[in-house]
């Protein structure tokens, strides 16, 4: 079984019965739904709303409902993948675009699981572009107004053509470096008037569950706080 596999079945142990469950996005996440799917045929009555229309679309073709995040008054767990992430659970998300659903769906969740196979664990995060998502309206001013903050934005493309999110809006990936300022970071970005939302997930989840060639962990985060 690979690591993502690992972590993506672990997770399902989580998920109780009647709970309102948050779907994640990536290639781990994609083992978790499966698996959750294989329990709800089993019997396991649980509601579902997505962090994205790749994981509705998933979850929709194993024959599974979903709901619109409208429907729903809150949301029991959310499991999602990450980026990178280091021992203060601080991570970095977005790799797969869908960044500022991630980012509500876990705000919004009574509990946080990332799931992530040990590659993803780092002393200090930052080798992995920071995705920001930002409007398209005046997109290359907005990606200059980074570059003379010496960001280092880089507009992303998908086959040849500018992404465009599920939010119908553009991804500018930032090469900072491993070990840049969390802080620092933050407070460049929210002078930038057409940042729609960063990928930096500073201690959001509430348990990690890693995949080692030794098995599963499960890490708790005892400074996690819900707001
Ligand atoms: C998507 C994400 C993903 O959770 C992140 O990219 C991890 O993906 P994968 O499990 O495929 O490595 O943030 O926006």
């Amino acid at each position: 079984m690979n690591l993502k596999e690992q972590v993506g079945k672990k997770a399902v142990e989580f998920i109780k019965e009647g709970m309102v469950v948050g779907l994640g996005t990536g290639s781990t996440v994609y083992y978790f739904i499966h698996e959750l799917a294989k329990k709800i045929k089993e019997g396991l009555n649980v509601e579902l709303v997505s962090t994205s229309v790749q994981s509705i679309n998933l979850a929709k073709s194993l024959g599974l409902e979903v709901k619109d995040i409208e429907e729903v008054s809150c949301i029991d767990i959310s499991v999602d993948g990450v980026d990178e992430i280091d021992k203060n659970f601080n991570a970095i998300k977005g790799g797969g675009a869908a960044l500022f659903r991630e980012k509500i769906v876990a705000d919004i969740s009574n509990h946080v699981v990332w799931i992530y196979d040990e590659k993803k664990d780092v002393e200090k995060i930052g080798a992995f572009d920071l995705p920001v998502e930002i409007l398209p309206f005046a997109y290359n001013h907005t990606i200059k107004k980074m570059e003379d903050l010496h960001l280092n934005p880089k507009l992303r493309h998908k086959e040849g053509k500018i992404l465009v999110t599920d939010n119908s809006n553009y991804i500018v990936d930032l090469a900072l470096g491993e070990g840049f300022n969390i802080e620092e970071v933050k407070k460049k970005l929210s002078t930038i008037v057409g940042v729609v939302e960063d990928g930096l997930f500073i201690n959001m989840c509430k348990h990690c569950i890693k995949g080692t060639e030794q098995g599963a962990i499960i890490i708790e985060n005892h400074n996690y706080k819900r707001k």
